[in-house]
């Protein structure tokens, strides 16, 4: 079955974006000049998307104004969590809408250059049948802000690897390997009988890679090392600096905005 369903969190509270988050939720502040959700839903229609299942927090009705009025060619539809208990617990809300269907899900606060690493993974998924995890190489030092994997063996040429295990933020001297989950996945229904089954974390979240690490010590998970440009807009500095690059990359205020930086530098 293709995979034409993917499911967007976007139920958080947002605490690292206070005071901005107790108005605008944290996915809809922009990247530039374009809200971050509606890059993570431009990037899931490029990858063949056609029904995008939004979780959303019922203190957060721009979400559902978002969703009105988001154009793309996707159906969307919003889904709530009753309140924020964690990634899995977010997935899990879509267990009906999903039905039988394999699904990708994208956090939208990873912003992707464009849709070539959900498309990675989806063929990925496709070819074997087994849920397939986008995945990046970091600096030891910085594992411990991700759910770091066991991975079996080394990678392939194509950046292809299976999964023995993922940890959750280890500390960087217990870290199995600098490989590290980036929020792009692509899952079977399997994932509901694990997510079903989750006892919570330290914090009393309900952790995905908590049901990613049991799914993998099955032997059913991979991982794609992403190709693509990415950054990370959970914090207020990767959405600072996402937003510089996006505006760097534009023709219309691209040379603009390099000549200010290069004034303001020189302390001009
Ligand atoms: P984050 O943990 O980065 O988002 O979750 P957050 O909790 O909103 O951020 P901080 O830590 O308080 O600043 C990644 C994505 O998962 C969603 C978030 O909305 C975000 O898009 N999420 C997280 C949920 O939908 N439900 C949850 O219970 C937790």
């Amino acid at each position: 079955m293709p995979v034409r369903v993917a499911v967007i969190p976007a139920a958080g509270l947002g605490t690292r974006f206070l005071p901005a988050t107790k108005v605008v939720p944290k996915e809809l502040l922009p990247v530039f000049d374009t809200p971050s959700l509606q890059h993570t839903v431009d990037e899931a229609i490029g990858a063949g998307i056609e029904h995008i299942i939004l979780i959303s927090n019922r203190a957060k009705p721009a979400i559902e104004m978002f969703a009105e009025k988001a154009s793309g060619g996707a159906r969307i539809t919003v889904v709530y969590q009753d309140s924020p208990r964690g990634l899995g617990h977010a997935v899990e809300c879509a267990r009906e809408l999903v039905g039988d269907a394999p699904f990708a899900v994208l956090l939208p606060d990873e912003l992707m250059g464009d849709s070539s690493h959900l498309k990675d993974l989806i063929n990925e998924y496709d070819a074997t049948g087994k849920a397939t995890i986008g995945l990046k190489r970091v600096p030891r030092n910085e594992v411990s802000a991700y759910g770091c994997i066991t991975p079996q063996g080394v990678p392939d040429a194509t950046g292809r690897v299976g999964i023995r295990d993922v940890v959750e933020k280890p500390n960087a001297v217990d870290a199995p390997s600098d490989l590290v989950i980036i929020g792009r996945y692509v899952f079977g229904r399997d994932l509901f009988g694990f997510l079903a089954t989750l006892k919570p974390a330290a914090g009393g979240e309900l952790q995905l890679s908590d049901a990613i690490g049991n799914m993998a010590r099955t032997g059913k998970v991979n991982g794609v090392l992403i190709s693509c440009t990415r950054h990370d807009t959970g914090t207020p500095m990767g959405m600072l600096t996402a937003s510089i690059d996006a505006a760097l990359k534009r023709r219309d205020v691209g040379p603009q905005l390099r000549g200010w930086l290069e004034t303001r530098l020189k302390g001009q």
